[in-house]
């Protein structure tokens, strides 16, 4: 069915059976689910472990030759946009403090830690011109002791902080960083690709476009919704497909790693059965996971159709020329299409979703382009965030949906984690934590090809514009100590016996 007629179908059905509003809805029970399928034990050769970036964590913001990031700046001209004022400039120091995380990383029993590399600290101009010896010293040191530890290295090469010095000339609006991210790509496999053989290019393009480039809500602070924000994904994609194929072509036969790139996505209910509701589901999943996902795994190596049409009309409607989302030529659909050995999934939480008439949001926007809305449930457990409510059923359902429509390709998941005011005795994070793997190992359990599980975060960190108060860690930061300890909480502790039994433990004594 065309998109248009389905949306009228929707409304008409919706006015029919008047369209409830978030107080009536109820689904998927907030932090239970039961187990489902015949195993109950996680695959052999399944992984965990946890995860981290480079901004929230290291600190040293300009110690030994490193270039400014984007957060740099931002945070030290716009204090006031931070929660509490405060910035990464030391965060919990662990460009100083490695051997601390890795105390907790080994006692954790990981074995796998996610972490990233900060671009402008080893080039600290972006491009390769000058390369940084003390920050190579210092992402070789945590590599090797990763592996004299059994726990395998897997690196963020993009986690939020571009350099600067890109600003200048339109960040990631500006296709020439395809070429820029290339050659940092080729520096950093040729650099660390002897060791590392998970790389993932991009950390979350949806959200660092949209707050970046279309809202305005973090750096580099470009307001242009529908424009600069859909510029942004469209390089982002055209600068991942360029350095997977680069790994490809020089490095892959003798080095033999992945690359992949890491998409947030929430899943999508609809409050009632009404006939079309899985359309609208479908779309909501288009307009999420599916605008990057779609190029990389999806048939065409080209945006969802939905979306292109919807642009293209709403382009015209407001008596544009051009599509603001100009779809792949045949020369990226190629380049794109099977970029990605496996994909790495975020996942917080989920919302129900139903069409909005008419579409909310400025014009143009992805609000508006969408023409969505979304809602919650009342009954929703939800954490320190405002967003995030814990829905783990939405992540068994995510991954039955990338398994259907993506040819069932492996998934590493990259994130999920909660937050609080960062409690020892965290037993909602246990919670939370304990029915997210169910969900996982139901979907295991159900066919779906997902291989890791990271946890986010493995210490308390900088929550970009919450600053330091919200807390995602499994071990405490005591940020006014002198020796910022790190403390394992009760969340750890269940987490460790997860990875030593590799069965999902009743939560009884952690709760
Ligand atoms: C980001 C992390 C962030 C976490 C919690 C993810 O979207 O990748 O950097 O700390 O969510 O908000």
């Amino acid at each position: 069915m065309q998109p248009e007629m389905g949306q009228q179908l929707a409304l008409v059905l919706c006015l029919l059976i008047a369209c409830v509003d978030s107080q009536y809805i109820s689904g998927p029970e907030s932090c239970q689910l039961q187990h489902k399928g015949n195993n109950t034990k996680f695959p052999k050769e399944f992984a965990f472990g946890v995860a981290t970036a480079a901004y929230q964590i290291e600190g040293a913001w300009n110690a030994d030759g490193k270039g400014p990031s984007i957060w740099d700046t931002y945070t030290h001209i716009h204090p006031d946009r931070i929660a509490d004022h405060s910035n990464g400039d030391n965060a919990a120091e662990s460009y100083y403090r490695f051997a601390q995380d890795l105390v907790a990383l080994k006692e954790l029993k990981v074995d796998f830690y996610r972490f990233s590399i900060s671009w402008s600290r080893v080039l600290p101009r972006a491009d390769t011109t000058v390369q940084n010896q003390k920050a190579i010293a210092y992402y070789n040191m945590v590599i090797n002791k990763l592996l004299e530890n059994n726990i395998e290295p897997m690196v963020t090469m993009y986690h939020y902080d571009m350099p600067d010095e890109l600003t200048k000339f339109g960040g990631f609006t500006n296709e020439i960083m395809i070429k820029y991210f290339r050659y940092y790509a080729d520096f950093l496999f040729k650099t660390f690709g002897d060791r590392v053989k998970k790389w993932i290019t991009f950390n979350e393009p949806f959200d660092y476009c949209m707050q970046g480039y279309g809202n305005a809500e973090s750096p580099p602070i470009v307001h242009a919704p529908g424009v600069a924000d859909y510029l942004c994904m469209d390089n982002t994609l055209r600068a991942h497909a360029t350095a997977y194929r680069l790994y490809k072509a020089k490095y892959a036969s003798s080095q033999g790693g992945k690359v992949g790139i890491t998409i947030s996505s929430r899943f999508y209910y609809t409050s009632t059965k009404y006939f079309g509701s899985d359309e609208v589901v479908d779309r909501a999943m288009q307009y999420a996971l599916g605008w990057l996902a779609h190029p990389i795994y999806g048939a065409s190596g080209n945006y969802p159709y939905t979306i292109i049409e919807d642009i293209l009309s709403n382009s015209v409607k407001e008596g544009l020329a051009w599509t603001r989302l100009r779809p792949f030529n045949k020369y990226w659909t190629e380049i794109l299409k099977g970029s990605g050995d496996f994909l790495g999934l975020n996942y917080y939480t989920s919302r129900f979703v139903k069409m909005s008439y008419p579409a909310e949001g400025e014009i143009p926007s992805w609000e508006h382009d969408s023409g969505l809305k979304y809602l919650i449930d009342k009954n929703w457990k939800r954490a320190k965030s405002k967003w995030l409510y814990c829905v783990p059923q939405g992540l068994e359902d995510i991954l039955k949906w990338i398994r259907d429509n993506y040819n069932n390709v492996e998934v590493y998941i990259t994130e999920n984690g909660w937050s609080d005011d960062g409690a020892l005795n965290d037993t909602d994070r246990v919670t939370y934590l304990k029915s997210h793997l169910q969900a996982v190992l139901n979907a295991i359990n159900d066919g779906c090809n997902v291989t890791h599980y990271s946890h986010w975060s493995l210490i308390d960190n900088f929550e970009w514009n919450m600053g330091f108060t919200e807390k995602f860690g499994l071990y405490y930061l005591n940020m006014t100590s002198e020796n910022k300890e790190r403390v394992a909480k009760k969340s750890a502790h269940y987490y460790r016996s997860v990875i030593e039994s590799r069965k999902i433990p009743s939560s009884d004594k952690f709760v």
